[in-house]
């Protein structure tokens, strides 16, 4: 431990860096938390700073002024924009991809490649850049099938299509009518894998590998999956069937011949390294990587940690995370219920105060996603607007402590879904918490 507390600068402004500020917080190697720009959650336990997430010289001068000795980076788009490599150069020590490395996430293209050149089990996939050349492929496709834009779309970028006439309409929506932008200069045309999803996140220097426990997170907007895609509606932690035995499978089979392929590439992966995973009737097979922690899996994730997070992270970020203890995890489970604006993931209202917040029992996690604080009052600022998170032995008692939570916040037009872990509520205890 630094004799010295650390000072640590969280860049992001959701859920995910409160929950990242919260855990950080309690590490006993830090002393001082910075987020930027951050919300009115992380307000609370830290100093917020007027900083957007992608203004990177701006980050970097105050790194450097307010001598930061780590900076975590939550969200994507700066780690693809360059921030590491700019810390990097500044002699500033930050956790997370420097941008070559990030482009497991920011060119879905390149990530297949990686995939197919290191045999790890994925979708199979034509990469394709023209109109023309994607009703090609279409004539031998199997319907569904799953059409991605390659770059970054904020998970507006892959399309499943049941017949030719659907597929027609999303590429020339992709490929021809830009709806997208760049991000779909390549498309990837996929098979439709079947099967239930997991997150499987690993914190690594490129080489030492230590996962952290798996979760699930609940895309759609509506209950029983219905409704559009979104952010993420709510997670929860560990997820039973992603065994401790399925947990080496798929360090083997994935996370470890991907770490290699990269690295044979030149490319040395600092980080979290967030694995989509479908558990397919064949065995685990890769959805997506990600560059970054899972939002809202952090929100679950974290709480479960029993040990100094900020010593993990610093450790991967210099390289030496062999040097470090693993971290054990509570024996608990966590469900996080997301509270978001209606109208999300298209248009919604903000500026509407939120009540309810005050007097919630001590055991429940409120991380902010979209608030700010107007004078004394906290107002919503955003489409998701907090993660409610409780820790319990079970399933049963998790999922009643964080909805009576959130059946106690009020504002108007909030939304949520009622069936977060409602699956796992027949796990009479907690499962198992090796986690290899
Ligand atoms: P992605 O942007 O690649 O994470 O895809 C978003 C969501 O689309 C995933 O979480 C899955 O629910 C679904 N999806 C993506 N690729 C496939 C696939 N090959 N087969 C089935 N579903 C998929
Ligand atoms: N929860 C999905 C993601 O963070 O990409």
């Amino acid at each position: 431990m630094a004799n010295r507390g650390l000072t640590v600068l969280v860049v992001g402004s959701g859920g995910r860096e409160h929950a990242l500020a919260w855990a950080l917080s309690r590490s006993p190697s830090v002393a001082r938390i910075l987020v930027a720009p951050g919300n009115a959650g992380t307000a609370a336990i830290a100093e917020n700073l007027p900083l957007p997430a992608t203004d990177i010289p701006g980050l970097v001068a105050a790194a450097r002024e307010l001598a930061v000795d780590l900076t975590v980076v939550g969200p994507e788009e700066p780690l693809a924009r360059g921030l590491v490599d700019a810390m990097d150069r500044a002699g500033l020590l930050a956790f997370g991809p420097t941008a070559a490395a990030a482009r497991i996430e920011a060119s879905k293209a390149w990530a297949k490649e990686v995939m197919q050149a290191a045999g790890v089990p994925t979708a199979q996939a034509r990469i394709v850049t023209t109109y023309e050349d994607a009703l090609r492929v279409l004539e031998h496709a199997r319907f569904p099938v799953v059409i991605k834009a390659s770059g970054l779309a904020a998970g507006k970028g892959a399309v499943i299509v049941q017949d030719r006439a659907e597929a027609e309409s999303v590429l020339r929506w992709m490929l021809v009518e830009r709806g997208l932008g760049a991000a779909a200069d390549q498309i990837l045309i996929e098979e439709y894998l079947v099967g239930r999803e997991a997150s499987f996140l690993v914190l690594t220097d490129g080489t030492t590998v230590v996962p952290l426990q798996p979760a699930r997170d609940y895309k759609r907007l509506g209950d029983g999956d219905t409704g559009p895609n979104t952010g993420g509606m709510g997670a929860y932690a560990p997820v039973p069937e992603v065994t401790p035995a399925l947990q080496e499978r798929i360090l083997g089979e994935i996370v470890v011949p991907t770490l290699a392929e990269m690295r044979r590439r030149g490319i040395v992966y600092r980080g979290v390294l967030y694995v989509g995973l479908m558990l397919t009737p064949d065995g685990p097979k890769v959805l997506e990587f990600n560059c970054r922690f899972g939002d809202p899996e952090t929100q679950v994730i974290l709480p479960l940690l029993d040990g100094d997070l900020a010593a993990l992270l610093e450790a991967a970020a210099r390289g030496k995370l062999h040097e470090v203890t693993r971290p054990r995890w509570r024996p608990a489970v966590a469900v996080t219920v997301v509270v978001a604006s209606e109208g999300y993931p298209g248009t919604y209202r903000t500026g509407i105060r939120i009540e309810g917040l005050d007097g919630l029992p001590d055991d429940i996690l409120v991380f902010h996603a979209g608030t700010r604080r107007e004078d004394s009052r906290i107002v919503t600022a955003g489409g998701r607007v907090l993660a409610i998170t409780a820790v319990a032995p079970t399933f049963v008692v998790a999922r009643q402590r964080a909805y009576a939570a959130v059946e106690r916040i009020r504002f108007p037009g909030m939304i949520y879904r009622r069936d977060i872990a409602l699956a796992e509520v027949a796990t009479p205890t907690a499962p198992s918490t090796g986690s290899a």
